[in-house]
């Protein structure tokens, strides 16, 4: 694992979209796994910034997310369609058809996982994956407990992260209780992985995951055992880590 480290939240995303930019301008028609989430949203504001100035061209790119949450609409303000619609797609050049997120509002959720696993293979897995780490150390909507080994499925989301995931909603009963995730296996096959972690409330769980035991508890644990990972974080975030 290579660590990097960043003074403060904006040299981090800087330093992770240098990577992501990296990728896409040696390998125009990457495909990149992406996250929602707080974290990220520096990182896509660089990127677009670089697209604006033709430094980084999407227009062969395809995107494949992590998560969405059960029964929201598209254009509901707290899918996370509409976030990446809003935070990232709408920005760059990349082909609205290349862009995949589980559908939220499938019929049926066992073929709705299949479908995504389908897409992910179809694509030929991911070039670099771009993962938050959430306060309980999940990955994606992976929650302490899931096995490694899982494919895309439907998700009864913890308290901590829907009380953590509250405060997009405008109160804790508005967070759905259910989502659909990439699994951790399609995570650990990503060719390149690139962690991203601000801020001191995540110093403890980046300890745990990078320096604990590795175990389904604390699904970020499993990076372990990747070698293709790259951390990028500021210093508060790095602060337990040695
Ligand atoms: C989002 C996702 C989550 C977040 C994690 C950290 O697509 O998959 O695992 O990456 O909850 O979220 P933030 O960045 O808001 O701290």
């Amino acid at each position: 694992m290579r660590v990097i480290r960043a003074k403060d939240y904006n040299d981090m995303c800087r330093k992770a979209a240098s990577i992501l930019c990296a990728q896409v301008v040696l390998k125009p028609n990457s495909v990149l796994g992406l996250a929602t989430g707080s974290t990220p949203l520096g990182v896509y504001r660089q990127l677009a910034e670089w697209n604006a100035l033709e430094d980084v061209d999407f227009s062969e790119t395809t995107t494949i997310n992590l998560d969405e949450y059960v029964g929201l609409t598209p254009d509901d303000t707290q899918s996370y369609r509409y976030y990446m619609d809003n935070n990232f797609f709408r920005y760059v050049n990349i082909l609205p058809e290349n862009t995949y997120l589980p559908n939220g509002l499938a019929a049926d959720k066992t073929e709705e996982c299949a479908r995504y696993d389908a897409i992910i293979r179809a694509c030929n897995g991911i070039d670099m994956q771009l993962l938050g780490i959430g306060n309980n150390g999940h990955i994606g909507f992976n929650e302490p407990g899931t096995a490694f080994e899982k494919g895309t499925h439907c998700v009864s989301l913890t308290e901590s992260t829907i009380s953590a995931n509250s405060r997009f909603f405008d109160s804790e009963a508005d967070v759905p209780r259910f989502a659909y995730t990439m699994g951790i296996r399609a995570i650990v096959q990503a060719r390149h992985i690139v962690v991203i972690v601000s801020g001191a409330g995540k110093a403890e769980i980046l300890k745990d995951s990078f320096t604990g035991p590795v175990t389904p508890q604390v699904p970020a644990s499993v990076l372990q055992l990747c070698s293709n990972v790259i951390l990028v974080g500021d210093e508060a975030a790095l602060s337990l880590l040695v």
